[in-house]
């Protein structure tokens, strides 16, 4: 009877065998998140797009808070402050994190472009727009400004889209053409 022949001295087989037993266990850390996700109602790509990443300031002055202006579209959250710095191609906004409705955590679902709250299901556009659900109002914005690469935003001045329009409605920074 012929066995398999193996090139490997026994130390190379120990590696591989810790390599296996990683591999292994790995993949039932991945199992077991997998299920607690589905146990909460979430698939693991769902829950990946619920998340913000976090944005730390550059500075801070006052009421004022200085962020590099995101690269990209999408959104980061600072979680010191409960705020929410947002980009839609050219524009940079700055959202309070708080539900216009009732004050719970607003999520971005990235895979959808857009604002969901968990706790009514409200829905935002990614310019904090209201679409649909319980809320009354779009989301509140932070006055915002342009300085360089950066976003100055001023933390004294929240504004509701009911309340104040015209400064909601300019509570944005332009990159470029609208
Ligand atoms: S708390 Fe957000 S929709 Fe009710």
């Amino acid at each position: 009877m012929n066995l398999p022949v193996h090139n490997k001295q026994p130390e190379d087989e120990c590696g591989a065998c810790l390599a296996g037993d990683r591999r292994e266990f790995l993949r039932d850390a991945a199992a077991l998140v997998a299920s607690a996700l589905v146990g909460l109602g979430l698939s693991p790509e769902r829950a990946h797009a619920l998340q913000l990443q976090t944005i730390i300031p550059l500075r801070t002055s006052g009421e004022e808070v200085t962020y590099p202006i995101p690269a990209g579209d999408g959104a980061v959250i600072d979680k010191d402050r409960d705020l929410i710095l947002a980009r839609q191609r050219t524009a940079v906004y700055a959202f309070s994190l708080a539900c216009p409705h009732q004050r719970t955590a607003l999520k971005w679902l990235g895979d959808q472009g857009r604002f969901q709250c968990p706790k009514h299901k409200s829905k935002y556009r990614p310019d904090g727009s209201y679409i649909s659900g319980r809320a009354t109002r779009s989301m509140d914005r932070f006055a915002i400004r342009r300085d360089g690469s950066n976003a100055v935003v001023n933390l004294s001045k929240l504004f509701r889209e009911d309340r104040d329009r015209a400064a909601w409605g300019t509570a944005v920074v332009w990159l470029g053409e609208k």
